[in-house]
């Protein structure tokens, strides 16, 4: 297939009824962004980061990967963080994990999946730093859902230590890095409670993690 004709029309659909209810909404956006979030989600078709929050367009800057990594080295999501930082001067970052994650479940296998695999393997380090607390578990779907919980919580520490971050809370900036965890079961997002607003508050987390 060529063009995906459905896509396009959906599209169209969805334009109008936006301009239905507010004519300059598209006029506006194209002037400027100016969100005040970024969204650091897995690239998991169920977890949409806009939607779920019931946004609209323009209010979240969005990064997606497979189980939602922050990688010292990633100058892509570095990227990122650098713009929504430094110039879209974003309040809050949020990382977004979810049950069920595909990549966290990889993670826990033993099977081979190629190149992703070394990728799946800051994952399976996460594991490796909290086996003693995983493997406690007697239950896999509760060994599961704790390391989808603990990969957030690595991952706000990550975006913690990035220069950006640190840089605007040298500079008195107000800036808030968010763990979050959404359930693909019942729609439903959850605070992990693991929310830095400073460099003191970002050590308290390397504790707790
Ligand atoms: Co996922």
């Amino acid at each position: 297939m060529r063009t995906l004709k459905p896509l396009f029309e959906g599209n169209k659909r969805w334009a109008e009824k936006i301009k239905e209810n507010d004519p300059d909404f598209f006029t506006r956006l194209a002037n400027q962004q100016a969100p005040q979030y970024l969204w650091i989600g897995c690239s998991d078709s169920r977890v949409p980061a806009t939607e779920i929050v019931d946004l609209a367009p323009g209010e979240i800057f969005v990064h997606r990967n497979i189980a939602n990594l922050v990688v010292h080295s990633d100058l892509n999501c570095l990227s990122v963080i650098q713009f929504a930082v430094e110039v879209l001067k974003v309040k809050h970052i949020i990382v977004c994990g979810h049950y069920g994650c595909g990549g966290v479940k990889a993670a826990m296998g033993k099977e081979k999946h190629g190149l992703m695999d070394n990728w799946i393997q800051y994952v399976r380090d996460i594991y490796t730093r909290h086996q003693i607390v995983l493997d406690a578990h007697p239950d896999e779907s509760a060994r599961y859902n704790l390391l989808c919980e603990l990969n957030v919580m690595e991952q706000v520490w990550n975006v913690c230590q990035t220069t950006f971050v640190q840089n605007a809370w040298d500079a008195g900036r107000e800036l808030n890095v968010h763990g979050w965890i959404y359930d693909v079961g019942d729609g439903i997002l959850r605070d992990l409670d693991v929310t830095v607003t400073n460099r003191a508050e970002s050590k308290a987390i390397r504790r707790r993690v």
